[in-house]
């Protein structure tokens, strides 16, 4: 499929969002809102269970009309009809981005290449729900016949990311009787921790990897492997410790697991895409087959909101633009992600993948060069710990940082008031980001004038509010829906593939090359850099064989 990118910044509607802007940019986040003192209720929307508040953001009505009007020239209602209907929109791999298939009811019909996707889907579903319901019953037992106790998924970016993330923010759901554990990082440690108290009779593994080639993945599995059978001693044993998930039969039977035992996918689901595919299958052992499902009905809300509304009311559509209208207008570099919900503490790390990975590139669809700054600097952690540590920079900082709060209604715990003081800190936070603290108000409270400058709060920080009645496993499906549809919405406007990742290739290949150099018995002769060759050497000096 040929795409033709529009040259954004040379269209009208471009030139009028640009313009606009310069209306807004000396306008104040007060001011906006005594003009309209109702915009707070207005400039809402829900999708869902989402109900998303970008009033405290540096627009007005007018400007969502020019964002909109951006979206449409730049033919973002086309790409997400291109999307649905399983074309290949992935250009540079030429391949169909179809994770809304991986949500879709059965009996639906999605095409790639002509063969109707969802049966296949379902299939893999069933096969998953059965197992899980194995491992979770005790039915499905080690080798020498003892219960499974603890599940270690290994796997890396999208294959471990996804997988622990949703495990970690559904936790009071999980089955507190198996211990889950993701393992990603080479970096021996990993492996060790994950299984240093583990008991080999009663340890699965789940493999998860995409292609079944990722170094990292494959070395973590071969030791698993090795430390399974120095335990139980029998190589008969892995058909009963080691499970695949995968696209790659062949290098799964290579690496000796059984087809029996492989869960598959397809070329159509990206890495960063993929935890609500087979990839899950570890966070589904965890929190059993009917909670997958309803995230999954939650994942399929957002997306047929997505599909089907005016661009004007669309969550995901909003957000992207509100993110484009700070990152190309506004000069912003980052998006800080502010989960007010612990077990959200790796929903910023999972939404890095998925955001900068798709979007942190800087050539078009046709390769030219990109006319505008594209995918942000992601990060944050949750509240109320992140206020203890950097808002200040938020508060009284240079830097223009636009953020979501994201905020449940309901608690996960009755544990005192914990959760009034949670979402009274979350409420806070915004109010006093996008208000400050004039000069006149310090000085009116008797602060000695010296000290006037550095107690006021400029305020104009711009946030977005998102709020869903609790983060139920439905409710994780429509927020990680709605940051995917963002992403798309973003990397239309800016012309770019939201779905290769050739960035990654470059280090790899020189990682290959570099290892040998590492372990090498004779000095071997270096051609790279200086730096390089002369941190190797002294690698080499302190090696521990
Ligand atoms: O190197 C980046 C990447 O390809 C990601 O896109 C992907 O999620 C990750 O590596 C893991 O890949 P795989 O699932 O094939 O092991």
């Amino acid at each position: 499929m040929t795409i033709t990118p529009v040259r954004i910044t040379e269209t009208p509607e471009w030139k009028a969002l640009a313009e606009h802007q310069r209306s807004l940019a000396g306008r104040h986040l007060r001011e906006l809102f005594d003009a309209d003192p109702a915009r707070g209720e207005t400039m809402t929307v829900d999708a869902a269970d989402l109900h998303l508040d970008y009033s405290k953001n540096r627009l007005t009505p007018e400007t969502v009309q020019f964002l909109v009007a951006v979206a449409e020239r730049a033919g973002l209602r086309e790409r997400i009809d291109a999307m649905f209907a399983g074309e290949h929109i992935n250009v540079t791999e030429d391949r169909a981005v179809l994770h809304v298939a991986l949500r879709a009811p059965e009996g639906t019909r999605i095409t790639v290449d002509g063969h109707d996707v969802v049966p296949d889907v379902h299939g893999i579903l069933a096969k998953m729900r059965d197992f899980s319901r194995r491992v979770r019953s005790g039915d499905w037992l080690g080798h020498t016949g003892r219960r499974i106790r603890a599940v270690v998924n290994i796997g890396i970016g999208g294959s471990d990311l996804g997988p622990k993330m949703a495990y970690e923010a559904l936790k009071d759901r999980t089955d507190r009787s198996i211990v889950f554990r993701f393992v990603s990082n080479v970096d021996g440690s990993d492996i060790w921790e994950a299984t240093c108290d583990l008991d080999p009779a009663e340890t699965l593994f789940v493999v998860s990897s995409k292609t079944f080639t990722t170094s990292e993945t494959i070395a973590n599995a071969t030791t698993a492997r090795e430390w399974l059978l120095a335990g139980l001693g029998d190589p008969a044993a892995v058909a009963r410790h080691f499970v695949a998930v995968s696209t790659n039969a062949e290098k799964v039977q290579e690496f000796g697991i059984d087809l029996g035992s492989m869960f598959g996918f397809w070329d159509w689901v990206g890495g960063r895409y993929s935890y609500d595919s087979a990839i899950g299958l570890s966070l589904m052992i965890a929190i059993g087959p009917e909670a997958f499902g309803e995230m999954l009905g939650g994942f399929r809300a957002i997306d047929e909101h997505f599909r089907d509304t005016p661009f004007e009311r669309n969550l995901p559509a909003l957000m992207g633009l509100i993110g484009v209208w700070y990152y190309d207008l506004w000069g912003a570099e980052t998006q800080a992600v502010l989960p007010y919900d612990h077990y959200l503490s790796w929903f910023p790390d999972y939404l890095q993948q998925l955001e900068m990975e798709s979007n942190g590139k800087s050539v078009t669809l046709s390769g030219e060069p990109v006319e505008l700054p594209t995918g942000p600097v992601v990060w944050g952690t949750p509240g109320t710990n992140g206020q203890h540590a950097y808002y200040q920079l938020l508060h009284q900082g240079t830097r223009l940082v636009p953020a979501d709060f994201i905020g449940f209604l309901r608690p996960h715990h009755r544990v005192g008031a914990h959760h009034d003081m949670l979402m009274a800190n979350f409420l806070a936070q915004t109010e006093a980001l996008a208000f400050g603290k004039t000069a006149e108000e310090v000085e009116a409270e008797g602060v000695p004038p010296a000290q006037v400058p550095h107690r006021t709060f400029s305020g104009n920080h711009p946030t977005n509010t998102l709020l869903a009645p609790a983060l139920t496993p439905r409710v994780l499906g429509e927020l990680v829906a709605a940051y995917e549809h963002r992403v798309l919405t973003q990397g239309v406007i800016w012309g770019i593939d939201s779905f290769d990742q050739w960035g990654v290739e470059l280090g790899k290949a020189l990682a290959q090359r570099i290892v040998p150099e590492l372990t090498a018995e004779a000095a071997p002769e270096l051609h790279h850099d200086s730096s390089t060759n002369a941190l190797i050497r002294r690698y080499r000096a302190a090696r521990v064989g």
